[in-house]
Parts: C-alpha cells; sequence; structure tokens
C-alpha cells in the first residue's frame, strides 16, 4: 500500500485493481474490503441446522444474500460463522471478472474439506456464477448440490428439500418481476447506520462487455411503496442512511410491475401514473428529511437534469454521483455499445458542476477493451483530466465467455500493455484524488458517524456527503450522531478534523 492510499490487489485479483476510498461500503461497485464477508443472523432456538452463507461481489449480491437469511431464519436455520459448523454452505457469486469466479473455485474446494468430516453438509451456489453456469456447475465442481440464480431464493425451501432426500437441485429460472420487495431483509453484520435498499433488478443496457444482463435478467424496478416501507423499518430501528441501490437507477421506473422493456404496452393511466428515478428520489427524501440518501450506480445515458435538481432541492440527499465512463475514447465507447459520446459525457459533468457545485464524481474505468489502441488510451486519460475525479474503480478488460465482446472480438490487448495502461490510469486518478480531498481541507462538514477508525481507537470514523472518509477525536459524540466537523488535515483519501458540535440534523 502506497502513502497515497492506493490499495494495489493485483496479487489477489490480477486483473483488477481497486483505487481510494476502499472503506467506501455505498458503492455498488465490489468493495475488496468485504469479499467473502459472512452474515450472521439472530439465534432462534427452535432452529436446529446451521446455515454459513458467504458474499463476493458487488453490494447487490451482499443485499440479496440478507434476503436468502432472512428466507432461510423461517426454515429452520440459524447463521454460523464458522464453516466446521455447517449444515448448508450458501455461496453467494460473482461472474463480472474472470477472477471473481476463480477466487469462488478456490473457495469450493476449501468447502469440499469441511465436507469430509461433515459428511450430511451441503454446499450451495447463488447469484451470478450460478446463473451463468447453471447445472454445469453440478458437474465441474463435484462438491456443489444446489444451484440457485438470484430470481430463485424464494424457491430455496424446496430446493432445500430436494438436496435433503439426496438429489442435486437446480433453479436458475429469471423471472420478469421478482423484486423481493415483500421480503424484509435480515439486518445483521452491520454497523447499524447504513443500509442498502435494492430498488431496480437487472439491467438492460448490454454494455458488450457486461455479464450482468445475462447472469441478473431483465431490468424490473420494485414497487415505490414496498420501497419507502422498507426505509420506514430502517428509520425505526435507528438507521441514519441508505443507499438506493441498483445496476442502473436511473432507469428506475414503476408502472405497476413488469418489466422496464414492456412500459410501452403499459395502460394510458399506468403511463401517467408512474414513478421515474427523480420522483422515488424526491418522495423518499420528502418522507424521511432526517435520513441521508445515497444512490448507485448512475448511468451517463440514463441519467437525467431532473435527478441532478432534485438533489439540489433536497439537503438529505447526498452530493456524490457514481457515473461509470469506462473508456474516453467515442470509438471505443461505441464498440462497448454505451449509448453516448464522451462530449455528451461531459456535458453531463458540466451540469452536475454547474447544478451542484459540490457534488462528488467517482468513476468505473475499463482498460484494454479489445481493439484500444495508443490514441483512444489517451483519450481515457484525457476524460480524466477533464473530470478530475474524487475517487474511481479501475479494471483490466476481462473477456466474458457468452457477451457480445466475447463472442464477437479477440481479447487482442496483451496482458502486459493492460497492466501498464492500467498503471497510467491509477497513477493520475491518484494526483485528482489528492487535488479533490485536498479541497474539504479548511471547511466544516457535516459526518455521520459510521464507527470507531480502523488506524486509532480513540477516533470516530464518518463521511461527508461527498461520501470522503472523514475521521476526528471521539469526545462524547457516538456511533450514528451527525457531527459538524472542521477538516484541517488529509492524507489522499481521508480528512482528519475536530468535531465543533452536533450537526441540526440531530
Ligand atoms: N452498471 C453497473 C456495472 C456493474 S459492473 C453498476 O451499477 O455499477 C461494475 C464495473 O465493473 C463496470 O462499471 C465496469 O467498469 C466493470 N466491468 C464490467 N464488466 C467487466 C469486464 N468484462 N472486464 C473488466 N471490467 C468489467
Ligand atoms: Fe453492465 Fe452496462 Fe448494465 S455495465 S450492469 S450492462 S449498465
Amino acid at each position: 500500500m502506497s502513502s497515497c492510499h492506493i490499495f494495489d490487489y493485483s496479487s489477489i485479483f490480477a486483473n483488477q485493481l481497486f483505487y481510494c476510498n476502499v472503506l467506501q461500503k455505498m458503492e455498488k461497485t465490489i468493495d475488496e474490503n468485504v469479499q467473502g464477508t459472512t452474515l450472521a443472523v439472530e439465534r432462534k432456538e427452535t432452529n436446529k441446522r446451521n446455515l454459513y452463507i458467504e458474499s463476493y461481489g458487488c453490494a447487490m449480491n451482499f443485499a440479496d444474500s440478507e434476503i436468502v437469511a432472512s428466507i432461510l431464519a423461517t426454515e429452520g436455520f440459524n447463521t454460523t460463522q464458522t464453516l466446521e459448523d455447517a449444515d448448508l454452505i450458501l455461496v453467494n457469486t460473482c461472474s463480472i471478472r474472470d477472477k471473481a469466479e476463480q477466487t469462488i473455485r478456490k473457495r469450493l474446494t476449501e468447502y469440499n474439506k469441511v465436507k469430509k468430516s461433515r459428511p450430511h453438509l451441503k454446499v450451495g451456489v447463488l447469484g451470478c456464477m450460478a446463473e451463468r453456469l447453471k447445472d454445469k456447475l453440478l458437474d465441474e465442481e463435484k462438491i456443489v448440490d444446489m444451484v440457485v440464480g438470484p430470481d430463485a431464493y424464494k424457491d430455496l425451501p424446496n430446493l432445500i428439500k430436494e438436496v435433503d432426500s439426496g438429489r442435486d437441485a437446480v433453479n436458475v429460472i429469471l423471472s420478469k418481476d421478482e423484486t423481493y420487495g415483500d421480503i424484509a431483509p435480515v439486518r445483521l453484520n452491520t454497523n447499524g447506520v447504513t443500509a442498502f435498499v435494492s430498488i431496480t433488478r437487472g439491467c438492460d443496457n448490454m454494455c458488450t462487455f457486461c455479464v450482468v444482463p445475462f447472469t441478473r435478467g431483465r431490468e424490473r424496478s420494485r414497487d415505490p411503496q414496498s420501497i419507502l416501507e422498507e426505509v420506514n423499518e430502517l428509520e425505526r430501528k435507528g438507521f441514519k442512511e441508505i443507499t438506493l441501490l441498483g445496476q442502473n437507477v436511473d432507469s428506475y421506473l414503476w408502472y405497476g410491475g413488469g418489466l422496464k422493456k414492456n412500459f410501452e404496452n403499459a395502460s394510458e393511466m399506468q403511463k401517467a401514473t408512474a414513478t421515474n428515478f427523480s420522483k422515488l428520489l424526491e418522495t423518499v427524501a420528502l418522507a424521511y428529511p432526517k435520513m441521508r440518501i445515497r444512490f448507485s450506480t448512475s448511468n451517463p445515458q440514463d441519467m437525467t437534469l431532473d435527478v441532478i435538481e432534485t438533489m439540489a432541492k433536497h439537503k438529505n440527499i447526498c452530493d456524490h454521483i457514481h457515473l461509470p465512463v469506462q473508456s474516453g475514447s467515442n470509438r471505443i465507447l461505441k464498440e462497448m455499445n454505451r449509448l453516448h459520446t464522451i462530449e455528451e459525457y461531459f456535458e453531463l459533468i458540466d451540469n452536475i458542476r454547474q447544478i451542484l457545485p459540490d457534488c462528488s464524481i467517482s468513476q468505473d474505468i475499463i482498460t484494454g477493451f479489445p481493439t484500444e489502441t495508443e490514441e483512444d488510451h489517451t483519450s481515457t486519460l484525457k476524460a480524466l483530466e477533464y473530470v478530475k475525479y474524487d475517487f474511481g474503480y479501475m479494471y483490466a478488460y476481462s473477456e466474458r465467455p457468452g457477451t457480445l465482446a466475447g463472442r464477437k472480438m479477440d481479447d487482442d490487448i496483451p496482458e502486459k500493455t493492460k497492466k501498464r495502461r492500467l498503471s497510467e490510469i491509477i497513477a493520475l486518478q491518484r494526483q485528482h484524488c489528492q487535488y479533490r480531498t485536498e479541497k474539504h481541507v479548511g471547511k466544516v462538514q457535516e459526518v455521520l458517524i459510521e464507527g470507531t477508525s480502523k488506524k486509532s481507537e480513540n477516533e470516530w470514523m464518518g463521511r461527508n456527503s461527498q461520501s470522503t472518509v472523514v475521521v476526528f477525536p471521539k469526545e462524547n459524540y457516538k456511533v450514528g450522531d451527525f457531527v459538524n466537523v472542521q477538516i484541517n488535515d488529509c492524507t489522499s483519501a481521508t480528512l482528519k478534523g475536530i468535531a465543533q458540535g452536533y450537526s441540526d440534523n440531530n
């Protein structure tokens, strides 16, 4: 780890580097710090079997695991964090890059070792890898008993009965309307302050590099009423910040249920009363004025000005937009089927800067997409220069079987070139990270305390509205307090300050 808070995980995830704010949990993007986390739910005495559930990948997977644990809590399962105590192991998997799948295959061999001493133990694979590989997983990984796709979790009780009776069980059917809106996720292993609330499932964008549309199916939105109920419950339990979660939140559209792509067939009444993302955001902001609201991920082709205006209107909507750009080259953006040009992206950035001058902006970038030239790479560096992102997540292209790029294009950029370009991108982002972080110094900012700082027992860790981590001496404040902090100093990704008193949000 360098002094500049650049975290090079290349030894673990060879084709993926993760940059700045690694503690940032609100991103839907993969957070290395939480990979492989197990989930533990309060024990029920009447439950006789132990579930060990481990999650990989994006925040959506972690949110899904809470739904799974909630379903199985009523099916006789307590959760355990000790692998050796498990009667059922479930692993919620990620397919976004090849390395993610390799990590999970390694874990499966670890589970196999436990199976030797616990012959009754069953192993189930959930999530994107389950969906991508389907029953091939049963053949390839002999220790897997159950394969369950992201839309089939309500079928788990039946599938478990199947495996209990000695048969393998598979359900990878993708759904038109499943949003799990009616299941209250369990909230454990959390800080009790911040939580994710899913608002859409699936994605229709079909970026040519991306496996998500294949593993998570067509895009559908969740009933705003059930979203409000979940937020209400979170507020009642003392949570202070929510992140509305979706692959592409700007595309949210509720018209009574069903796929986004079928909206044009909806009745006139349904069309007239439909809720889009800015309306949902406003509804939640107005209903819970004390709740901090974040959202992730935005998509440049779908983000509209009214979302930015809604953010400006409501103080409780945080000033941060995660706006993946992927590439700065128009030719590559076209090959990626990102339906915007870099000029249109810059126009959106200009609008954000104008309407929300204090807003932080973060990115996702893929380097080494097929046919990417040095000139294309230079355009990406220029895009970084233009925006000067607060932080970002940068990856080397990993070919995914079944995607359009996987089928139609040669993965023709040598690994060495990908790595070199990636490190150039990271080096530049590192400068911008420092530049943006320094801009907070000297200001007084409202910080929501999330927990104790990792570096010092005597300091709190929280975030400002822009999602930058702030640490400051604890004094008499406690987790969940909103505190005004005078920012005095910083490293490239962390602000340091002194509390000035409670903010008016307490
Ligand atoms: N719209 C989603 C994107 C999910 S994937 C969201 O809400 O964030 C997260 C990021 O992983 C993408 O933005 C992209 O930068 C990266 N990614 C996706 N597929 C990839 C691939 N095949 N190789 C390398 N990186 C990839
Ligand atoms: Fe993937 Fe593009 Fe959707 S990156 S999740 S297909 S917006």
